[in-house]
């Protein structure tokens, strides 16, 4: 995504996140090619102060933000989280760990990027509304729940949705102009959906590349009637 932003537009800058910059060699080559306009910040979403100095040096650098993508997620960690297949793998350490970074951490990243959050600015996502964007998963609608499953990944998305919904109508009311919208990207060939590829259908794995060009379709399109909607990667709206 951030890779794409840069490549779209000419000009404005782009902020990327992560939790070790010195490690990130996706983001560090294309410091090499962008050196003007992408700067690298360290956050952890389970660490507020990370978020909050994450935007201080936003605001005195920059001053404001016209787009804010929440990417952060995970499914399953090593030795430490398994998506469950039944009732009985349910442990709270699990629902906890992947509530805290899939649904408490990007709420908080947009309560402190919030007095940032302008229209305008020329990244090419120029509007009269500032956009966050909350990357979600369609496993989180209730509605589209027919496998079960995944309790803890399900249920943190079904939060996330529900905490951005809330943020859009505190933002509607107050006539602040941000609208938030969540997106589905699709089945994915990242880290995160490696070990579960195996029952995919065909054609129905995307590429980063293919999944990011139709998503930043969707944000580049979005108005403010889109304020608080949950959309696929093909503009399709997902039940909640
Ligand atoms: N891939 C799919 O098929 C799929 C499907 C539906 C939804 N999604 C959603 O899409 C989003 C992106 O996932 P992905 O597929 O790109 O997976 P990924 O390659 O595993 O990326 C997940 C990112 O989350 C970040 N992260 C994890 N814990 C964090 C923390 N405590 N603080 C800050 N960042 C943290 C990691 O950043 P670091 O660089 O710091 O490690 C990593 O870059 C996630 O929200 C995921 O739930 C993916």
């Amino acid at each position: 995504m951030v890779k794409q932003l840069l490549q779209k537009s000419e000009k404005g800058h782009v902020i990327a996140t992560c939790r070790k910059p010195n490690e990130a060699s996706g983001l560090l080559s294309l410091k090499n090619m962008f050196a003007q306009r992408l700067s690298i910040l360290p956050m952890d979403v389970t660490d507020e102060s990370t978020i909050e100095a994450s935007a201080k040096s936003i605001r005195d650098r920059y001053g404001s933000l016209n787009l804010l993508v929440n990417a952060s997620g995970i499914l399953s960690i090593p030795d430490v989280l398994q998506p469950e297949t039944t009732l009985l793998k349910v442990e709270k350490s699990s629902l906890l760990l992947t509530y805290e970074i899939n649904a408490v951490g990007p709420i908080l990243v947009i309560k402190h990027m919030w007095p940032l959050l302008k229209a305008g600015g020329g990244t090419g996502t120029d509007r009269d509304v500032a956009v966050v964007a909350n990357i979600s998963a369609r496993v989180g609608s209730i509605g589209d729940n027919r496998l079960g499953g995944w309790h803890s990944y399900r249920s943190s998305k079904a939060a996330l949705n529900q905490l951005t919904k809330t943020v859009s109508v505190e933002f509607a009311r107050r006539k602040d102009p941000v609208i938030c919208i969540l997106l589905h990207p699709g089945t994915v060939d990242t880290d995160l959906s490696k070990p579960f590829q195996r029952n995919v259908p065909e054609g129905k794995l995307f590429t980063k590349e293919y999944s990011v060009q139709k998503l930043l379709g969707i944000i580049d399109h979005a108005k403010i009637q889109d304020n608080g909607k949950f959309f696929a990667w093909d503009g399709q709206e997902i039940p909640w």
